[in-house]
């Protein structure tokens, strides 16, 4: 049995997601010329994106990686508690600040995250997300860099998952109603 059966619909294809991407790349590459990058990626939802992302960066930076989990939510709504499963390597101070991040939800997440970093007293922070849902905002975060605004629907694939499973699908989509109704 295949994933694929499980999409209802393809809400971003592979196509629009690489230019999408491309796009960030070139901004980033633009605005962060002679500063001192650090990309940040928040594991695991901004995998895929990373990978992309860094990629389409061409100015020198750093990387590393955050992975953190939200606990006390469902599996599709964080509840903004986050829990750091694994912290940065490097030390911010003096770093230009790029978080990498699949999704803008409720905002929770971003919120608590930017607040941590912030008081490693880096040389600035901003955040590139792929995806945001403004209609579920419950906290005021500024995303500088955003892939594209989209519905209040649950997504999948390109990082995104749910219940652990549909990060390795290529594009974005949503899934058939009969695959939540089964966890
Ligand atoms: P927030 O704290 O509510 O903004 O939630 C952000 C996190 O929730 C993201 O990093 C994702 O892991 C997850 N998330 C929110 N919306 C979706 C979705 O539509 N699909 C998959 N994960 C989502
Ligand atoms: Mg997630």
């Amino acid at each position: 049995m295949s994933m694929h059966d499980d999409i209802k619909t393809v809400l971003v294809s592979e196509e629009q997601l690489k230019a999408k991407v491309a796009e960030l790349g070139a901004q980033i590459s633009r605005d962060y010329a002679g500063k001192n990058l650090v990309l940040v990626s928040i594991l695991k939802g901004s995998v895929v994106f990373m990978a992309d992302l860094m990629r389409a960066v061409s100015i020198p930076c750093n990387i590393d990686f955050m992975v953190v989990s939200s606990y006390g939510g469902s599996n599709t709504t964080s509840s903004g508690l986050v829990k750091i499963i694994k912290d940065l390597d490097i030390n911010l101070k003096g770093y230009d600040i790029v978080i990498v991040e699949d999704i803008l939800d409720s905002g929770k997440t971003l919120h608590y995250l930017v607040n941590l970093l912030k008081s490693r007293e880096p040389n600035s922070i901003e955040i590139c997300t792929l995806f945001d849902k403004p209609e579920r905002r419950e906290v005021e975060v500024y995303a500088k860099y955003k892939g594209c605004d989209i519905p209040d629907a649950f997504i999948v694939g390109y990082g995104l998952d749910f219940d652990e499973k549909y990060r390795n699908l290529p594009f974005v989509g949503v899934l058939k109603p009969e695959v939540y109704g089964e966890v």
